[in-house]
């Protein structure tokens, strides 16, 4: 089969890799690419986001098979549905059902419906009434634009002067577009002492009945060390989660996997694809911080090395609803991904950079980001360039490995966390 993977950061490198393994894979196609990507891949240089444009180059070009959607944007638009309409085999949510992720205001109704332990929360479109409801709660308090904001539009507000500026901020100066039409103002879910709770990832495959969860892992979302400065996109992985045992993994089958995929079922939006589940872990049991409609980055990075079964195997198997037909399989042991981005990033940073990689150890994989080919040398493309990807016994053993290679990488302003893996280790 020829496959197209939709996207281009390192997530879509990973899932490129594991497809690669695949004995059924005859060809991949990216879409667009990197310059990592096109080592396996060939890339086709189009706007993913113009649904029409997508439809029509497949539509052109028979000789592809399968695609596989990855990133939010292009669910949210309909390019499923679009796809499918044109009776192209894909792997991803329609629209309706990438609603879960595209929208916290439906999120949050799905999951107060449902009984989804989750933050307790409000939605508003009107400012004097978020406003009010502030004054009431107090602080701390947390404050989401209800649309997709690049994972930017959540605002952790510890004090009521916080709170104040920041709803002004989404709502009025609307810092994050239309996403800020709604706000949903939700609870500091780990009491009022605002400790960050820990978190973990739960990736899964459902077809819309069967839902899998594959291995768990742990993002680091902020630019600096000790969990300091501004949210990022994700600076680094690792998996398994150590406080997610097999109570915990009973708890979140029973009270969240189970009941959200049924509950989508029930509101006429069956989910098919990756749904991830953001999970913390508060003083009342195991909750949902949020939900994507998609594999995660830099979660994909680690979950995925770790996949003894087929993916292509799997993702046809969603695509068909007879996931409960296929046995899903794990390595034991532990990965970790360090990301090197760029000076400055998420803020200011410039590209083409020169990148040199020295001699990595042979069984660490690179999954490339922000990067391409210009003038025949290797150069920085993007925020984040490259994650350092290594297998261990332990994640301990993984660490190592993945800074000793990081180590090896140069770039004029990379910057990369040396903590990652080192959460929640105590
Ligand atoms: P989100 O984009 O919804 O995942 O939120 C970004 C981050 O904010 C999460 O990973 C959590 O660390 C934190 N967060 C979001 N909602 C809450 C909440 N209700 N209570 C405490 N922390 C939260
Ligand atoms: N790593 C978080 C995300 O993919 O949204």
């Amino acid at each position: 089969m020829n496959v197209l993977v939709i996207g281009n950061g390192g997530r879509e490198h990973a899932v490129l890799q594991a497809l690669k393994k695949s004995p059924r894979v005859e060809k991949l196609y990216a879409m667009k690419g990197n310059a990592g990507i096109a080592e396996i891949a060939e890339c086709i240089d189009l706007d993913y986001c113009n649904v029409t444009a997508v439809g029509d180059y497949l539509d052109a070009h028979p000789e592809i098979d399968y695609t596989v959607v990855t990133p939010d944007d292009p669910l949210a638009l309909g390019l499923v549905d679009e796809l499918e309409k044109r009776g192209h085999r894909c792997f991803g949510p329609n629209k309706r059902a990438a609603l879960i992720e595209s929208s916290k205001a439906f999120s949050k109704s799905l999951m107060k419906k449902y009984g989804i332990p989750t933050a307790k929360s409000e939605t508003f479109s009107s400012y004097e009434e978020a406003l009010a409801y502030i004054g009431k709660e107090g602080a701390p308090i947390v404050l989401k634009a209800d649309g997709l904001a690049l994972g930017k539009g959540v605002l952790l507000c510890k004090t009521m002067e916080e709170a104040r500026e920041g709803l002004k901020e989404i709502m009025l100066d609307k810092k994050f577009g239309q996403a800020g039409n709604k706000v949903v103002i939700e609870e500091y879910m780990t009491g009022k002492q605002f400790d960050p709770g820990e978190e973990v990832s739960v990736l899964t495959f459902t077809d819309g009945k069967t839902i899998v969860p594959m291995v768990t892992s742990c993002d680091h979302k902020r630019a600096f060390d000790g969990d300091k400065g501004l949210n990022t996109g994700g600076m680094g992985t690792f998996t398994p989660c150590p406080f997610y045992g097999k109570e915990e993994e009973e708890e979140v089958r029973e009270k969240i996997l189970l009941p959200t995929v049924e509950a989508m079922r029930k509101e006429e939006r069956p989910f098919k694809g990756v749904l991830y589940f953001g999970l913390m872990r508060t003083p009342t049991g195991m909750k949902v911080v949020e939900y994507n409609a998609r594999f995660g980055d830099p979660e994909t990075q680690v979950v995925l090395p770790m996949l003894k079964t087929d993916l292509l195997d799997i993702f046809e198997a969603v695509t068909d609803e007879r996931l409960s037909d296929v046995k899903i399989e794990w390595e034991e042991g532990a990965c970790v991904c360090v990301v090197l981005a760029s000076g400055g990033y998420p803020v200011k940073y410039e590209k083409g950079k020169e990148i040199a990689i020295g001699d990595l150890d042979e069984d660490v994989v690179l999954c490339h980001a922000g990067t391409k080919w210009k003038d025949g040398k290797l150069v920085t493309d993007g925020g984040r360039v490259l994650g350092v990807c290594a297998k261990g016994k332990t994640v301990e053993e993984a660490r190592q490995k993945a800074y000793k290679n990081a180590e090896k990488i140069t770039f004029e302003g990379k910057h990369m966390r040396t903590d990652i893996g080192i959460k929640y280790r105590g």
